[in-house]
């Protein structure tokens, strides 16, 4: 084989056509309307991030400055570097209303070794992102666990630390806490540490069986979780406003202007999941009218949520008193009011719930996009055989699930989020190039929703998004790293398996046509 003919194979793009075709005769159930795609857009949205990182993102760290009183500027930032990638996705999204997000929008626009590494690198947002949240879950639980400390023998209450955490987290607190590390866990023929987080793996599993049920099942149960989340938010902006001091914003920006900067690089955390909206197209009843709605509404509903719990947060607890772990449960517990304890418990509950729906709608993403990977020959035929009563890809399921509980044993959680943003802003780039070469190759393509001002608004998507890519890239080394080598393993699987299956399945084609 010849260069030009390799270098015609990865640039081959899959024909609109035939994307839409695909997406007519899919296999896959089409039963989400319009309320259950902003179920799946804000279950997959808040979580984490307004539950745990808004702390970091006011007070700073160690490594960076924090925004303070000006997290509010931070939010509304982050929310502008979404909204050209959200105005994006609900353009294609609507257009070619197929499985696999970003992977297949690639695979149209700029061919199939794009398309793969595209997919391969969305892994990161949606799987290895999955990682941090199940590990938030667990500090959530335990929290939550501590509430019942009368009711509960304490060998629930404080199971071992060796099943609560990964190794690395439990080395970092035999450091920080001068503890001897073979006190803590047990080794395996004297050698071989054991540390599972034992909540994130029964989270994980639970969640991947009930996936495995169907997706309509799986959306109810999210719809439940984030009626709670929303309930407990809502409530902690009602109560809170009550005791909010305004004198307390005062000095609006912090000491170091760059700290809204990296507030808004670590809320970002917080708007990332809309896109999951986007890999559901196959399972919607009305994608071109329903899917743009639901993004741009969900970023819609987010951002005026969050910068409601961030103005109450900061007008309550003074920056310097802000909890890192538990920055919303903690407020309403720093206001001293014996009445309101139990709703700084029930909060923990409500994060629980979101924490659940976020590791749910990422783990149904991450199914959808290897379904369509692997629908493409990059990836085993066998992976996305659909259960034939439930109708779902199972084996790609349990697949993804079992991903997350592996690399969740060995993989650095901060390593994980970071990676997670670095796959979110690749995936955004593309998301916006894209428009602009359909905009070009297809334009008499009906597209029942626009970017306005284009090519402004996807370039301002592109622009955003690289300064994003640039400035966490000489900031966070060790993540840097870990994506390059993300990339490279990527490239080999292509070259040594995805592009000979894609030439097999070309000539059994061409094959059955001669016969035909
Ligand atoms: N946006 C999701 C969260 O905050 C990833 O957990």
């Amino acid at each position: 084989m010849n260069f030009s003919e390799i270098s015609r194979n990865i640039f081959k793009k899959r024909s609109l056509y035939e994307l839409l075709l695909t997406s007519k005769r899919s296999e896959l159930k089409k039963s989400l309307n319009v309320f259950d795609l902003i179920v799946i857009g804000i279950g997959a949205v808040v979580g984490t991030g307004i539950f745990t990182i808004i702390g970091t993102a006011i007070t700073g760290s160690p490594e960076s400055p924090g925004a303070g009183h000006a997290i509010v500027l931070s939010m509304v930032l982050a929310a502008v570097a979404c909204v050209f990638p959200a105005l994006c996705y609900s353009e294609i999204a609507s257009m070619i209303p197929v499985a696999g997000s970003a992977y297949t929008y690639t695979y149209a626009t700029m061919g199939e070794f794009m398309a793969w590494m595209v997919g391969w690198i969305l892994m990161l947002e949606y799987a290895i992102g999955n990682i941090t949240v199940a590990s938030a879950w667990t500090g959530y639980f335990i929290q939550f666990l501590k509430g019942f400390k009368h009711v509960l023998p304490d060998f629930i209450i404080n199971f071992p630390i060796w099943l609560r955490y990964d190794y690395k987290t439990i080395s970092a607190m035999c450091n920080n806490y001068n503890w001897d590390i073979h006190d803590k866990i047990p080794y395996l023929f004297g050698h071989i540490p054991i540390a599972i987080n034992l909540p994130a793996v029964g989270i994980v599993l639970l969640l991947t069986m009930l996936l495995v049920r169907g997706v309509k099942e799986s959306t109810r149960v999210a719809s439940i979780m984030v009626g709670v989340n929303m309930f407990m938010i809502l409530s902690f902006i009602v109560v809170g406003a009550f005791y909010v001091k305004p004198e307390q914003w005062t000095p609006f920006f912090p000491q170091e202007p760059s700290g809204v900067v990296m507030g808004a690089f670590l809320i970002f955390f917080a708007y990332i999941g809309f896109d999951a909206i986007s890999t559901t197209a196959e399972e919607t009843q009305n994608p071109q009218r329903d899917l743009p709605v639901a993004i741009l509404g969900t970023l819609v509903i987010c951002t005026i949520l969050y910068v409601c719990v961030a103005l109450v947060l900061t007008g309550i607890v003074p920056i310097n008193h802000i909890d890192i772990q538990a920055p919303i449960a903690h407020a309403i517990s720093y206001l001293h009011k014996d009445w309101l304890n139990w709703f700084a418990g029930l909060i923990s509950i409500g994060a629980l719930c979101a924490l659940t729906s976020v590791l749910l709608i990422y783990q149904l993403g991450t199914t959808r996009i290897l379904y369509a990977i692997s629908r493409d020959r990059f990836l085993p035929k066998s992976w996305r055989l659909i259960h034939r009563k439930y109708r779902t890809p199972h084996i790609m399921t349990w697949i993804s699930g079992l991903v997350v509980i592996v690399c969740g044993l060995f993989m650095d959680l901060n390593i994980s989020a970071a990676l997670c943003n670095f796959g979110t802003f690749t995936s955004f780039v593309i998301i916006c190039l894209a428009v602009l070469i359909l905009r070009k190759t297809a334009p008499d393509v009906p597209r029942p929703f626009k970017v306005p001002l284009c090519p402004w608004f996807p370039l301002t998507g592109i622009l955003i998004c690289a300064i994003l890519i640039a400035f966490s890239l000489r900031t966070l080394k060790t993540s840097s790293i870990y994506f390059l080598l993300w990339i490279v393993v990527g490239v080999l699987i292509y070259a040594f398996y995805g592009y000979h299956q894609k030439r097999l399945e070309e000539k059994g084609r061409i094959r059955k046509k001669v016969c035909d």
